[in-house]
């Protein structure tokens, strides 16, 4: 009987990424994907480690995989990702039944522990270099016209709330033709959208540039070349940094026909005090100033950002300046979150932890903010006309979801096929979404 596996996937865009090298490599070995756990024969948990309810998910999966272990011993249960990086022998001495545990490094050697697993029992590999990009592994993609493309692993910096640079290491870049050659042949088979991922993905080929010369990310001289590739029609990526949009930048998105309409810019709080002592390189005035620019370079560009509310010392009056600049910065959409203090980082053993309610009670007043603005900005695109791409069905029988260049999701009464391009009118708008009619479809490409 063939062989199944589930993958649980907990974080961002990279770790989704690596679960498809995961699914890819359990497909390579002659398994197939299923939803069922209990027809599972191995079962992955792809961790995040940002937030501390990323680690709370963990435990609860694993109380609940228990039973089902127990019953049946040739289960595989294995655990990667990010919180396996930072948990390593923790994992399986909190849960014994786990059978691998995996960290971010180490993917391309997930075939060989599952075979030491069965052998000599429970295995970690939780190296702390990339030897291998995971791009490089055989994938399992989650989607057929849209595609996710790993340019860089690891971040630099060291933003003092951050665990991600002590989960993923340093920025390693791939070469640009490695990356120009995963491109091609996505789009060989048909994908026209993809997104470029890195953990600070616009210092892309910082590492790579000689050491000892000034040492310039390759990031603009990367959306151009993306940008030429042929059947490439959008060109996204994440997550880029504020301080690294660099003029250079700017110019290769206003100047790339493909490169869409949207930059995520973190702005994380609007607080100089705050921003200074999270290490955040800019302040709220330059980051206001440096919004304005890319908006007078990329006409009809949408922004969206992080903000953490709650960093320890925060004041009411730091909590105001965020306020202040939220207004004054017309986001598009805002993802807010509460700060959560991850052993290891310099963060976690700040004085002046801010108490929970009052957390709560700022995170509420952001968020009331946040959609109010999410809304105008919305309702000011109803009675115009853009070109979408569809990316599924709707909730609705016979209903489409697709987005726009600007990263909007427009619901569409029309039952239109994954993958097909179309202009259509808005017709209404929510904080989160637009309602729209199909104007003209374009001619679907054929590969
Ligand atoms: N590389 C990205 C960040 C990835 S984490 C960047 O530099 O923008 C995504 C977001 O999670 C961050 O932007 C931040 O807003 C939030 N975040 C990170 N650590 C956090 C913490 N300890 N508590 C709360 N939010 C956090
Ligand atoms: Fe974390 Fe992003 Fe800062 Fe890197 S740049 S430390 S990933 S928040
Ligand atoms: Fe989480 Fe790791 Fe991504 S900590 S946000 S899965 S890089």
């Amino acid at each position: 009987m063939e062989q199944k596996y589930l993958i649980r996937t907990f974080g961002c865009q990279m770790n989704e990424h690596d679960s498809e090298r995961i699914g890819g490599l359990l497909l390579s070995d002659g398994m197939s994907p299923t939803n069922d756990a209990a027809d599972a024969r191995v079962i992955v948990l792809n961790t995040c480690a940002i937030r501390e309810n990323a680690d709370n998910k963990l435990y609860g999966n694993l109380g609940h995989l228990k039973p089902l272990k127990d019953r049946r011993p040739d289960l595989k249960i294995v655990v990667a990702g990010c919180l396996a990086q930072k948990d390593q022998g923790l994992i399986q001495r909190k849960a014994p039944w786990v059978d691998v545990v995996i960290g971010t490094h180490a993917l391309p050697n997930l075939l060989e522990l599952l075979r030491r697993a069965e052998i000599e029992g429970p295995q970690m590999d939780v190296r702390e270099y990339t030897e291998t990009f995971p791009s490089a592994l055989p994938a399992a993609r989650a989607d057929d016209v849209r595609a996710w493309v790993s340019v860089a692993v690891g971040c630099d910096n060291a933003c003092t709330f951050c665990i991600v640079p002590l989960v993923r290491g340093p920025q390693r870049s791939r070469s640009i033709g490695e990356i120009l050659a995963e491109v091609q042949d996505l789009a060989s088979r048909g994908v026209t959208e993809v997104t470029l991922l890195g953990q600070n993905v616009n210092t892309y080929g910082r590492d790579l540039t000689v050491p000892g010369s000034a040492r310039r990310p390759l990031f603009a001289r990367l959306l151009r070349e993306v940008d030429g590739v042929t059947g490439i029609r959008r060109i996204r990526f994440t997550s880029p940094h504020p301080h690294d949009f660099t003029s250079d930048v700017i110019d290769a998105m206003a100047g790339c026909e493909h490169v869409c309409e949207h930059i995520h810019f973190p702005l994380q709080s609007g607080s100089d005090r705050v921003l200074r002592a999270m290490r955040r390189s800019y302040r709220r005035e330059r980051y206001l100033e440096w919004l304005a620019r890319i908006r007078s370079a990329i006409p009809g560009v949408a922004v969206s950002t992080d903000i953490i509310v709650g960093f320890p010392g925060e004041t009411e009056r730091d909590f105001e300046d965020t306020l202040d600049v939220v207004g004054r910065a017309t986001f598009d959409s805002a993802y807010t979150f509460q700060y959560s203090p991850r052993p290891g980082t310099r963060a976690a053993t700040m004085e002046d932890q801010v108490p929970k309610d009052v957390v709560q009670e700022r995170f509420d007043r952001l968020l009331t903010l946040q959609e109010r603005v999410s809304l105008e900005r919305n309702r000011a695109q109803v009675g115009r006309t853009f070109e979408v791409l569809v990316e599924g069905e709707g909730k609705r029988d016979g209903s489409t979801q697709a987005r726009t260049r600007t990263n909007r999701i427009v619901h569409l009464a029309a039952p239109l096929q994954r993958g097909t391009f179309a202009d259509v009118r808005v017709t209404a708008a929510s904080a989160h979404h637009l309602t729209g009619e199909v104007v003209s479809v374009q001619e679907a490409l054929v590969v």
